[in-house]
């Protein structure tokens, strides 16, 4: 799949399909070399992404790709593969992609796609995660970054950032809360994976050698 940048640093394509802040996380550990890798493309399935915004900011190629001119999720997964090969990635990061992946796109990437979600998975699969940590009254919640195979938010788990859920938190205050962790975990994930630390080998994470427990 890859072909190294002329700089010859790995390459990422980042899938967004709202306001960015976690791709603007990544851009900056990008600019401020911890992430020693070359951003060659964000790519959106909507026209009017803030992440789109971001990236025109900071030169990197922005492009859309609109699901709703495709008849069906199989045909918009594959014009999507596409595109997204033209730029040859290392690495494709989900920085808030909102769409559900057809196994066929999530076997296409196996191994080189990394997603971040906010929960502390296992828990709160799916979507309106801060609610649902709410309404259970827990006390601890969180985001994760895992490794995205064909099952939901099921892929294994590569870390987990924490936040404590106090009596006065909303959905909003703790959305809040869990992106910082999000800013925090998702580019240090990134930075293991372009230098060869991370990887994902039969199913399980491995970090520098050693097999996660
Ligand atoms: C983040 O909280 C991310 O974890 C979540 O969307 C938000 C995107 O924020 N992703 C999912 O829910 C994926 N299932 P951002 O656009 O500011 O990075």
């Amino acid at each position: 799949m890859s072909t190294k940048s002329p700089n010859n640093l790995p390459r990422i394509v980042v899938l967004v399909s709202g306001g960015g802040s976690n791709l603007q996380a990544i851009i900056d550990g990008v600019e401020r070399g911890q992430i020693p890798a070359t951003i060659a493309a964000v790519i959106s399935n909507r026209a009017d992404a803030g992440g789109l915004v971001r990236a025109q900011h900071h030169n990197i190629p922005a492009e859309h790709l609109d699901h709703r001119q495709f008849s069906d999720r199989a045909d918009f997964d594959r014009a999507l593969i596409q595109q997204i090969d033209k730029h040859s990635p290392d690495l494709v990061v989900l920085a808030g992609f909102m769409r559900i992946l057809s196994e066929e796109f999530t076997e296409h990437y196996l191994g080189k796609m990394l997603n971040i979600h906010p929960s502390l998975l296992p828990k709160y699969k799916g979507l309106n995660t801060h609610q649902r940590a709410l309404d259970n009254g827990d006390k601890i919640h969180g985001a994760s970054v895992h490794f995205v195979t064909a099952e939901l938010d099921g892929g294994p788990i590569v870390i987990q950032g924490k936040v404590l859920i106090e009596p006065e938190d909303n959905k909003n205050s703790l959305a809040e809360k869990v992106l910082q962790q999000e800013h925090r975990i998702y580019p240090l994930a990134i930075a293991w994976f372009v230098a060869g630390r991370l990887k994902m080998t039969h199913g399980k994470c491995e970090l520098d050698g050693n097999p996660y427990p």
